[in-house]
């Protein structure tokens, strides 16, 4: 009998409900809690290196204060982004873009790899030659999706680099969104959970992964719609309810 494909449990900045968001550690933890994919966000350094971390400023996460556009790798490399989660994790570095791809593939990572463009607030000029200069030279054993809520950086980067899949985000702009999706023909849409239950925003012939889905009755919902995938901070509890409701 035709089984309907899983809904893939994607881990949202690694297992980011565990452990220091976006950080070794925390991909880590989501291939050992057995997460289909791995979602992360890219910035650039000042000195132009592709660098790991959610906030456009260093101060939440790590101990250093400032806009991480204006460090460079190294000044980056001197901070600590453990300590914040817990102190267990003091002295945790900020990963490379690198350093995360070269540990998925020590892992033997077979899943999707959800590379963000950070590039909403700022731009990062040159961030999509970066990404398809680093892409072409580093074959990878695993589907890579880039997303981004900046149409433009998707837009950009899929000219140059058109064998990755490409998705795009969004808080409210369902019909934007959807358009971009017929025009760029982007693979699938990565909208909020909330505002996809609010609007029942579930066309089957849409690929969707809603974010950020942590409790066990968004996950229920996503798997009991067989949506393509879901972003979650919490991979594990998200195996355990799939395990029930899917086998
Ligand atoms: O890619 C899903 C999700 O990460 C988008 O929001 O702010 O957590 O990067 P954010
Ligand atoms: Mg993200």
């Amino acid at each position: 009998m035709f089984k309907r494909p899983l809904t893939q449990i994607i881990a949202h900045r690694g297992s980011k409900g565990t452990r220091p968001e976006n950080t070794l550690s925390a991909f880590q933890a989501a291939i050992d809690a057995g997460a289909d994919g791995i979602e992360t966000d890219v910035q650039l350094t000042r000195d132009h290196q592709l660098v790991i971390m959610h906030d456009e400023r260093v101060d939440r996460t790590t101990d250093g204060t400032g806009y991480l556009k204006d460090f460079t790798l190294a000044e980056l490399k001197d901070l600590d982004a453990g300590h914040f989660f817990s102190p267990e994790y003091a002295g945790t570095p900020v990963p490379t873009l690198d350093e995360v791809i070269q540990l998925l593939i020590r892992n033997d990572f077979q899943g999707v790899f959800n590379l963000e463009l950070k590039t909403n607030k700022i731009p990062y000029p040159g961030i999509e030659q970066r990404l398809a200069g680093y892409f072409q030279r580093q074959s990878v054993p695993f589907r890579v999706v880039f997303s981004s809520f900046r149409a433009k950086s998707l837009i950009t980067l899929r000219a140059l680099y058109p064998e990755a899949e490409y998705a795009k985000l969004f808080k409210t702009a369902g019909q934007q969104a959807r358009r971009m999706q017929r025009r760029h023909q982007v693979g699938a849409l990565h909208p909020d959970i909330h505002w996809v239950k609010a609007n029942r925003f579930w066309l089957p012939h849409v690929q969707l992964r809603p974010w950020t889905v942590n409790n066990e009755a968004d996950m229920t919902y996503c798997f009991r719609h067989h949506f393509a995938g879901m972003f979650t901070d919490y991979p594990a509890r998200a195996v355990a309810v799939r395990a029930e409701i899917q086998g």
